[in-house]
Order: structure tokens, then sequence, then C-alpha cells
């Protein structure tokens, strides 16, 4: 298979991915991050916003300065639903307009707007549309209604894409991560054989494992829907959006959907606690990361127990791969398919915007399963 050669890395405001990104509801927040009545800086998609929670409840994305003189809006106070900025009291609403100057004699209010973005708060996670035009109809899954839902939000220094194609590649699992528990609940006993389908949502993904299928969902553009093992906490339904901040680094914001009776429930917060205890003693993966890639330590070399083992092994090969735009010199085999099917699937959308025509409606149905596989 020949290689496929798009810019899937650059994601400022003028870049082809990052205008296909902005036509999609993209998480910006945890919800539990915005405290009623605070404000908060947000960087998402290579540009500053600023995120705050009024009066009522309801969260609101606007503009990160003031157009006054430029101070951060974040540093303002939230008065009833409006944000005041700190620095001369200037007032503005969540529809953008400028409700006060009370410094100004003459009051020219009504020249000034701030920009305002769409905001939808679901699932414990704060969405927001950066596009043009009205928003798509926000996706629902049954998975979000049968299990209690744990967010969480994970900083990687690494391309959004690189990490999207980490997850639809299984094979790694038996190289990247051998020697972990993936080796004892059977995930790297042979080396599985994928195949994908594209589909109405993006592509249906399959991992054979002798007669076991192993069944996941990616979602266009940029999140998907899987089984997932983690060290101590066990399996989950895994729904994650992988949100660039930059050109190479993202977020990944997570909602892990746990099937667990009271008694189950009651085994994991004592293995969370002792997670938590344990991570402090054994180093952040973050660090841990930077070192490896610096050639300082080998991975084999932190201990398969440590609490972020799976993150800190995809962590280093996502953030030591040479993700250049120009993809042409790589060798793909039959083991990348999904790999290979991920960049058709968003190579074809880009050209698409390229020549102004028309973007794929994806469609996600509401009933997809995962399964395990093993
Ligand atoms: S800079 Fe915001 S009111 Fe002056
Ligand atoms: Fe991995």
């Amino acid at each position: 298979m020949g290689a496929i050669y798009e810019d899937f890395v650059s994601i400022g405001p003028g870049t082809l991915a990052g205008r296909f990104l902005r036509n999609f509801w993209q998480p910006v927040a945890l919800s539990g991050s915005l405290v009623l009545k605070r404000s908060m800086p947000i960087r998402i998609l290579g540009e500053d916003f600023t995120l705050y929670r009024g009066l009522s409840g309801a969260a609101h994305l606007v503009a990160p300065q003031c157009p006054h003189r430029g101070v951060s809006l974040a540093l303002g106070r939230v008065i009833g639903n409006n944000i005041e900025c700190l620095y001369h009291g200037w007032n503005f609403g969540p529809d953008g307009h400028c409700t006060a100057q009370p410094a100004e004699d003459s009051e020219f209010k009504k020249d000034v707007c701030i920009a305002t973005y769409p905001v939808h708060e679901a699932l414990g996670l704060i969405f927001a549309y950066l596009g043009r035009g009205d928003p798509p109809a926000f996706p629902v899954l049954d998975v979000f209604k049968e299990g209690r839902i744990e967010n969480r939000a994970s900083y990687r220094p690494w391309p959004f894409f690189a990490q999207i194609e980490n997850s639809v590649d299984e094979t790694h699992f038996n190289f990247v991560h051998r020697g972990t528990k993936f080796d004892e609940i059977g995930m790297n006993t042979q080396i599985p054989m994928l195949t994908c389908e594209k589909t109405a949502y993006g592509m249906r993904r399959l991992a054979m494992r002798g007669g076991a299928v192993r069944e996941g969902y990616f979602f266009m553009p940029n999140w998907s829907l899987s089984s997932k093992y983690e060290h101590e906490e066990g399996w989950s339904d895994h729904v994650v959006w992988r949100v660039p901040i930059e050109d190479h680094a993202h977020i990944s914001f997570t909602c892990e959907i746990f099937y667990q009776n009271s008694v189950e429930r009651e085994a994991y917060d004592k293995a969370m606690q002792a997670k938590h205890i344990k991570r402090q003693s054994m180093g952040s993966a973050l660090d841990l990361m930077k070192e490896i890639v610096a050639g300082k330590m080998h991975i084999d070399e932190v201990p398969t127990d440590h609490p972020d083992i799976i993150l800190i092994q995809d962590g280093v090969v996502c953030s030591a791969q040479r993700f250049h735009k120009d993809r042409a010199t790589e060798y793909l085999g039959a083991s990348d398919r999904q790999v290979v099917m991920l960049r058709r699937l968003w190579g074809a959308e880009l050209k698409s915007l390229n020549a102004g025509k028309n973007l794929t409606l994806w469609k996600v149905p509401h009933d997809l399963k995962t399964s395990r596989g093993i």
C-alpha cells in the first residue's frame, strides 16, 4: 500500500485540518473544572478563549481578550451571567454585547462586541463549536446511559493525529505494551489480524485473536469508542476525543464507562486510592516520558506496575515518532490497514474542504457495542 500524503498535524485557524475540526463539537474542559461564577483561560486548536460559568449555571465561551486594551477576560469577574473585565470594568453579556463601560463619560458600548461560541455541556464535559454557521447535532450513544461515567482530561505533548493512529493500531500492543498486564489478560498472546470497514460514522474496527473478535469504532473526525483495559481499573467502555491544543500537543478528553456492582465499585475505589499514592512515589508519566525520549533511560526500566505504564509506553512512541507533514517516505503494510483507512477518510474530507465541496455528514448510530476480543 502506498503512503498517504496529507497534513493532519497543523491545526491552527487557517489550516485545512484546523478548519475541518472546527466543523464539529469539541470538548474544551471538564465540567468539574469550571466553578460557578468563575472564569478560566482555555487554549484549544491553536487559539485562546475565555470560559466562564454564569450564575444560572450555564457555561459560556467567549473571546480571550477584552477589546478595550487587551487584558485577558479570564481574569475577569463573573457578574450574574456576564463577564466583567478586571482592568476597567467593561461588562459583556453571554451574547458578546458590551453592556457597561463604567469609566466612560460618553459610552460607546453599542459599537463594542466580543466573539462568542455555542457551548453544549454533557457527559461531564463542556463542548464548544468553533466553526461557522450552526453546529451539527450532538452525538449520543446508548453506552452513555448504561454505565457510570468517569471523566478525565489528559495533556499529551504529541500531535493528536499520532494519538489517533496509535489507538487504531492494535499490533503495537504486542511490542510497546509487552511485559504488562496486557500479557496476563491474554491481549498479547498473538499478533492480531486487523480489518476495518468504512461506515456512515467513520470506521468499524475489528481485531481478530484466534476465534475472538475485538470490535471498536472510530468516529470522524477525532473520537472513538472501544473496550479498554487499564491496570488496576479493569475494563471500561472508553469514549475519547483527541483535541489538539497546538500542532504538537493535545488533550485526550475521556468518558470511561464502568459497569460495576456495589462490591466491584468498592474494590475499584480502593484500587484508585492505591494507584494515586503509587503514582506520587513512582514519578510522573510526563517526566518519565521526557527522560526516555531523551535517551536517559529505557522504557523497559520503568517498572511495569507503574500506574501509568500504558500511557508512558504509548507516549514515548508517539512523541518520538517522526510525524511530519510529508508521509511519503513511510512503508505501510497489511497491519496498517486501519491507519490507512483513517488517513483516507481524513484525506478525502480535507480535499473536499480545500475544493469548496460539501463535507460528509457523518451519522453515529446510538446502539454500538464494543467487544473485548480475548
Ligand atoms: S482592558 Fe478591559 S476594560 Fe480596560
Ligand atoms: Fe498503546
